[in-house]
């Protein structure tokens, strides 16, 4: 269990504190020389923030930065997001314009500046490693001045545990529609939660949590679905999602192959399997979500995140919406 940081401590004290415990190597900067005066004094500990800490909000980056994807800065690679500091102030803090898309909860914004300011380098562990920081970075801006708190060091590559008895009901991830199929089919005439026993798969949180059970009952028992025949090739695709297998895809009918490559130039390096964004290269993912693609692309006409498309190429794939979802059928 890490130590909390008391709340009353100010970052200026959290950055006199965090210059402690450093060893004469530093693999950074090797002129960094310790200033006895910031020591802490005997009996204080603290929390410093480590790179462990921020690693979960570098996680949410993932969608666009790493190899191959829309930039190829990985954040979760220690040496990168150190190496880039002064961006990473000045695009996430400074300018708010980073990430794209989405916004960074205040506490995170706060953990971030603090590490961008004081942050420590990690033992492979995660842990506050014996070695001086980078130097910490002067920013223009007033980041946090209260001691912010140590966010736990999760492991960013595991998905959050979903919470079982919440109240709302967490919608089926966009590239599991054919799973989803699956169950809608076979399964929700009486997995709506208002069988006695029954869970509610309506509820992905809830398809989660069970997915013991569902392999279980559904591929060694073999009783579920009950009173409903599934042929053995659907057992087998939900026997390969349990398994973590990769979704098998479906490809875009050949006559919309236009559009298709189109969609593959400008939007796959964002939108693919591994991101979490909906996976335009499955067609059964594209045909879900056709009426939010002509909203983004023609209505609120702010994707590709990347940049504006070319008129000819727009034009393809309006042609295709108005070919396979007429407007007055959504
Ligand atoms: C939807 C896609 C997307 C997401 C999500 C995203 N970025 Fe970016 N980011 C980009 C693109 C594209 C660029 C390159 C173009 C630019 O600089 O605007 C970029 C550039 C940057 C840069 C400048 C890099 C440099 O070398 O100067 C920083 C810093 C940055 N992103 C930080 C982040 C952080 C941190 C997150 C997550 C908290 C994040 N971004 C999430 C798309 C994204
Ligand atoms: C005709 C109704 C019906 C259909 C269709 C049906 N189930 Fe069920 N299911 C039940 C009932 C009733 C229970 C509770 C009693 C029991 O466990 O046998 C149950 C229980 C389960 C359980 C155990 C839940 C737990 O909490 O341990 C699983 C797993 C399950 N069903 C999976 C499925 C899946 C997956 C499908 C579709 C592929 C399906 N069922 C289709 C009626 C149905
Ligand atoms: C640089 C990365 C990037 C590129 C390129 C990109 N997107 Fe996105 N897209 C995102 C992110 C991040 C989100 C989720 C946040 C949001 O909805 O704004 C998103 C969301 C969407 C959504 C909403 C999905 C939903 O479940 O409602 C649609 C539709 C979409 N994008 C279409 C496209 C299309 C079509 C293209 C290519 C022409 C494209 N995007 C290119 C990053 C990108």
């Amino acid at each position: 269990m890490r130590t909390f940081i008391n709340s009353s401590i100010s970052l200026i004290a959290l950055i006199l504190i965090s210059a402690c415990g450093r060893g004469p190597h530093n693999p950074v900067d090797g002129d960094f020389k310790l200033d006895k005066a910031n020591r802490p004094t005997a009996g204080q500990t603290v929390s410093a923030i480590t790179f462990a800490d921020v690693k979960p909000i570098f996680q949410k980056c993932t969608t666009c930065h790493g190899a191959g994807k829309a930039n190829a800065t990985d954040w979760l690679d220690y040496s990168s997001a150190a190496s880039k500091k002064v961006q990473l102030m000045d695009r996430v803090i400074i300018k708010g314009d980073m990430p794209l898309g989405f916004k960074l909860e205040k506490e995170e914004l706060k953990t971030l500046a603090t590490w961008l300011k004081t942050g420590t380098l990690p033992e492979p562990d995660g842990s506050v490693a014996d070695t001086p920081e980078n130097p910490p970075i002067e920013a223009p801006v007033d980041v946090p001045v209260e001691a912010p708190p140590v966010v736990q060091p999760t492991e960013p590559t595991a998905p959050e545990a979903p919470v079982v008895d919440e109240p709302v009901s967490t919608p089926w991830p966009a590239n599991l529609i054919s799973i989803k199929k699956i169950f809608d089919e076979s399964c929700l005439m009486c997995h709506t939660g208002a069988m006695p026993n029954a869970p509610d798969w309506q509820n992905y949180a809830v398809v989660e949590s069970k997915k013991d059970r569902i392999y279980n009952r559904v591929l060694v028992v073999k009783d579920m679905p009950m009173a409903v025949t599934i042929t053995d090739e659907k057992r087998e695709i939900i026997k390969n999602w349990l398994d973590g297998k990769p979704m098998q895809i479906t490809p875009w009918p050949e006559k919309y192959s236009n559009a298709r490559d189109i969609v593959a130039v400008n939007c796959t390096a964002c939108h693919n399997a591994d991101s979490g964004l909906p996976n335009w290269s499955d067609y059964a993912v594209v045909e879900s979500k056709f009426s939010e693609i002509r909203n983004r692309l023609f209505v609120t006409k702010d994707m590709p995140y990347s940049g504006p498309m070319q008129p000819s190429d727009l034009d393809i794939i309006k042609n295709w919406l108005d070919d396979v979802a007429p407007k007055e059928l959504e």
